[in-house]
């Protein structure tokens, strides 16, 4: 997939989505080679890049530069999309412009920002000045001090209302796609009937037009971290500890390096 057109086709022919976080330009390259559809250089970088426990550590020059990264090793065969950080999209319409110019001249496709309400002007603005965007609701973690915690969002008529509207809203001012975090399923799946645009879900149960997964979740990197939305394909903080181990074995054991690693 190349292009938020791919993403809408998608949609209409009702197959499926796959999204993946990256950060940077080797997991950029094997991506690249793989079959999942996009990728998203998320701000969740901050956590699981820079160590910090939320994402509002994340500026505009460090997205732009790991963008840059994943934009590289993504070449032209997938369709990356960069998160707008914490703050850099509600204060007008110049500094939002400026952010956004800034992660798509990194070499990205697209971005991502989070929440409806105060954000409608500046996504038609994007929109209407060649830059796709994608919208974020539920849990957006931005807002996590406000929200009081990481905490599954739309729990009650309320709320679902004002997530469902906001995700119309969304797709009025222009949005291509919106995530959806950490809401229940019933919700999700009627607001993927309500939208036009694909929805892409993480904690959002199976009916969206697509899921998202942080790559080190998926990967099982991050021992320790697993709520309930969360499923590992790879044992990779054991396994690649066991080949640093092994590395570790061999140089103090003599076998590395042998005749073959050295040079006559
Ligand atoms: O930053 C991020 O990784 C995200 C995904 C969880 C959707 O926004």
């Amino acid at each position: 997939m190349k292009t938020i057109l791919d993403f809408q086709d998608k949609k209409n022919k009702n197959e499926k989505i796959t999204m993946v976080t990256c950060y940077d330009y080797t997991f950029a390259r094997i991506l690249a080679e793989s079959d999942v559809d996009c990728l998203l250089v998320g701000d969740s970088l901050s956590n699981t890049m820079l160590g910090h426990p939320t994402t509002l550590s994340a500026t505009t020059n460090i997205m732009a530069m790991y963008a840059g990264a994943v934009a590289r090793g993504a070449g032209d065969k997938k369709l990356v999309i960069a998160d707008l950080p914490f703050m850099s999209y509600r204060k007008g319409i110049t500094a939002t412009m400026t952010a956004a110019e800034k992660v798509m001249r990194s070499g990205v496709h697209a971005v991502k920002l989070e929440g409806g309400e105060g954000n409608y002007a500046m996504v038609k603005h994007m929109v209407g000045s060649g830059v796709p965007v994608m919208g974020h609701l539920g849990l957006t973690p931005q807002s996590v001090n406000q929200l009081g915690g990481f905490k599954v969002q739309g729990r009650d008529e309320k709320a679902q209302k004002k997530i469902m509207e906001e995700a119309l809203r969304l797709q009025d001012a222009g949005a291509f796609s919106v995530v959806l975090e950490c809401v229940p399923s019933h919700l999700a799946k009627e607001i993927t009937a309500a939208l036009d645009i694909p929805t892409i879900g993480i904690g959002a149960g199976s009916d969206t037009s697509g899921q998202v997964l942080v790559l080190q979740d998926l990967l099982g990197m991050n021992p320790g971290f697993k709520p309930k939305f969360v499923k590992t394909f790879y044992n990779g903080f054991e396994n690649l500890k066991d080949a640093f181990n092994t590395y570790h074995e061999e140089v103090t054991g003599g076998q590395f390096p042998s005749a073959k690693e050295s040079y006559s």
